[in-house]
């Protein structure tokens, strides 16, 4: 496994790499590092189906609002650097931040997402977040020219939105949606859940809970949004949930919900700790 920490080293082996072997594909698997299955999962998929597998790790300034946990977000260097080599990864990039904002400046957005999909949900708690995460993304793919791009189910919104500008900038990219991984009793796996006491994990198993009450109602026949949210609260009874929503690809609320294009979007604040989670229909 090679590690590349600056721009510049991994865009000479890029056209390299690009150049030697015209024929082979490149996986990228972005992620902030804290390596748990879940980004294993992203990483299996493209090493699987590409030649060659990049692994981005990079805590991103951009996205993270004034009162987030930049600093304190987990960074786990050693281990995760363990875990892919031993997954068999080819490239792991890890630079610092001064790579990739080489200029102060360069921590300006140069664009904005969209704002009817960035604005809301997420974006309407963490303002200018989905502007950093496509900014950085952008950024990664620019500088990899991956063939397939791999991303996480569980961050619902920001894979739609990363999808609707690879859409919107005709990025010659394909976008590989991976589903959520959960420990056994079904929490979703998150860097975040480090923060959680044993009866605070104990409280987020609701939320998954929740869910499948609502997959159950689905499977009985269920498609009012009204009736799948109430089914869905009556298990959350007693969390501060801050939102539960039932919308389509565009994030839109949706009165009933329609096969392949319904998602369910759950997040949970226990402990101080905001935990997301969904389904999708
Ligand atoms: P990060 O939170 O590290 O997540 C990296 C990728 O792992 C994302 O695509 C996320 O959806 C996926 N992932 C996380 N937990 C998962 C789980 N339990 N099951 C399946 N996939 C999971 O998301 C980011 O980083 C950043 O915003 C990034 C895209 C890297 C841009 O900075």
């Amino acid at each position: 496994m090679q590690i590349f920490t600056t721009t510049q080293d991994l865009r000479t082996f890029i056209c390299q790499f690009k150049s030697q072997n015209p024929q082979k594909t490149i996986g990228l698997v972005p992620t902030m590092g804290a390596l748990h299955k879940g980004h294993l999962s992203l990483i299996e998929a493209s090493l699987t189906v590409c030649d060659c597998t990049i692994v981005s790790i990079f805590v991103n300034p951009t996205q993270f609002g004034e009162n987030e946990d930049f600093n304190q977000y987990p960074r786990k260097k050693e281990a995760d650097l363990h875990i892919c080599a031993k997954a068999g990864v080819e490239i792991v990039f890890m630079p610092e931040v001064s790579q990739m904002y080489p200029l102060d400046s360069t921590l300006q957005t140069t664009f904005n997402a969209p704002a009817a999909m960035a604005n809301v949900l997420e974006g309407k708690t963490r303002q200018g977040h989905f502007n950093g995460v496509l900014q950085v993304v952008l950024k990664l793919f620019n500088l990899v020219r991956p063939d397939k791009a791999f991303f996480g189910r569980k961050d619902a919104q920001q894979l739609l939105i990363i999808q609707k500008m690879v859409q919107d900038l005709f990025l010659p990219l394909e976008i590989v949606p991976c589903p959520i991984v959960r420990n056994e009793e079904g929490l979703a796996l998150s860097s975040r859940n480090a923060y959680l006491s044993p009866s605070g994990i104990t409280q987020a198993l609701r939320i998954s809970a929740s869910l499948n009450a609502v997959t159950k109602a689905i499977m009985r026949g269920i498609k009012d949004s009204y009736e799948l949210k109430r089914i869905a609260l009556e298990v959350l009874e007693g969390l501060e949930v801050e939102y539960l929503v039932i919308v389509n690809h565009e994030l839109q609320n949706i009165e009933q919900i329609q096969k392949n294009s319904t998602l369910i979007l759950v997040v949970v604040r226990i402990e101080g700790v905001r935990l997301l989670d969904n389904l999708w229909f």
